[in-house]
């Protein structure tokens, strides 16, 4: 069966845990609990995961003690993560509109999902969003494309295999530049594979934003933030350069 659906739709949302199975997210909440010791101002307690997916940091920061709340747009990647019978609270939404009536104090964007807010007004108001549900001071983290090595690199072809419980998995990934919307344009295949058959197939298209260091500077403050630290991707120890594609920036709320 052959699927052009929405992003994270049924089909991709079934693959997703086994297409990131090698993603360490253990380490990556190690590093997110590091950047609340090193950034924040008082303590961090209760942390809101915007495009939470299946739940990846949202299972392990409520395990670790954090009283989470993750919020997605997508029912089928929320369900992967609600059976996971986790504290951790998980509601349908969307970024910009959400408006949950409570505070945190910290906010996470994790895995690109700021590069899917794709359009100035799009980001300016997931930022807005992230600000209206930080205390003061509250923290801001995420991880986003980078311009400058999106730009030197260029998308090329990937092919991914990935042996799983339920058979083998094969994806492609192919980008193309638009550089007048600072988009990449990803489309994904993916084929499920049983017993030497195709058993399922589905492909997306993810219009991925990057972003520049500046730019974001501006936008943070236009939101109500100050850009506190911009590192790279998953360590957040060195400067961001041409060759590193995954960056991550750590925001004050003011
Ligand atoms: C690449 S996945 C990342 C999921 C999770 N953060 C992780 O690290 O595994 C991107 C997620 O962001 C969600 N997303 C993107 N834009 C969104 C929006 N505007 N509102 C709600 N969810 C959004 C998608 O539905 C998807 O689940």
């Amino acid at each position: 069966m052959t699927q052009q659906s929405r992003v994270f739709g049924r089909d991709y949302a079934a693959a997703y845990d086994d297409l990131y199975q090698d993603k360490d997210y253990v380490a990556e909440c190690d590093l997110i609990e590091r950047v609340f010791e090193m950034y924040g101002q008082g303590p961090t307690r209760r942390v809101l995961d915007l495009g939470c997916g299946t739940g990846g940091h949202a299972v392990i920061l409520a395990k670790r003690g954090y009283d989470v709340v993750g919020v997605d747009r997508s029912p089928e990647m929320l369900a992967n993560a609600r059976a996971l019978g986790s504290s951790a609270r998980f509601e349908l939404g969307e970024i910009a509109s959400v408006d949950l009536g409570e505070t945190f104090d910290a906010a996470l964007m994790m895995f690109a999902v700021l590069g899917y807010q794709v359009g100035n007004a799009d980001v300016q108001a997931a930022l807005a969003s992230v600000r209206r549900h930080l205390r003061p001071s509250g923290l801001f983290f995420s991880d986003f494309w980078y311009g400058p090595a999106v730009l030197a690199q260029r998308p090329s072809e990937r092919v991914k295999v990935i042996d799983s419980s339920h058979g083998q998995l094969i994806r492609v990934a192919a980008g193309e530049l638009d550089a007048r919307r600072d988009l990449c344009v990803v489309r994904y295949h993916v084929w499920r594979i049983e017993e030497r058959r195709i058993v399922a197939e589905v492909r997306e298209q993810h219009p991925m934003r990057y972003f520049f260091g500046l730019e974001l500077e501006l936008l943070l403050a236009a939101a109500g933030f100050e850009l506190t630290r911009l590192g790279v991707f998953p360590t957040l120890d060195d400067e961001p350069t041409e060759q590193t594609w995954n960056v991550a920036l750590v925001a004050r709320a003011i």
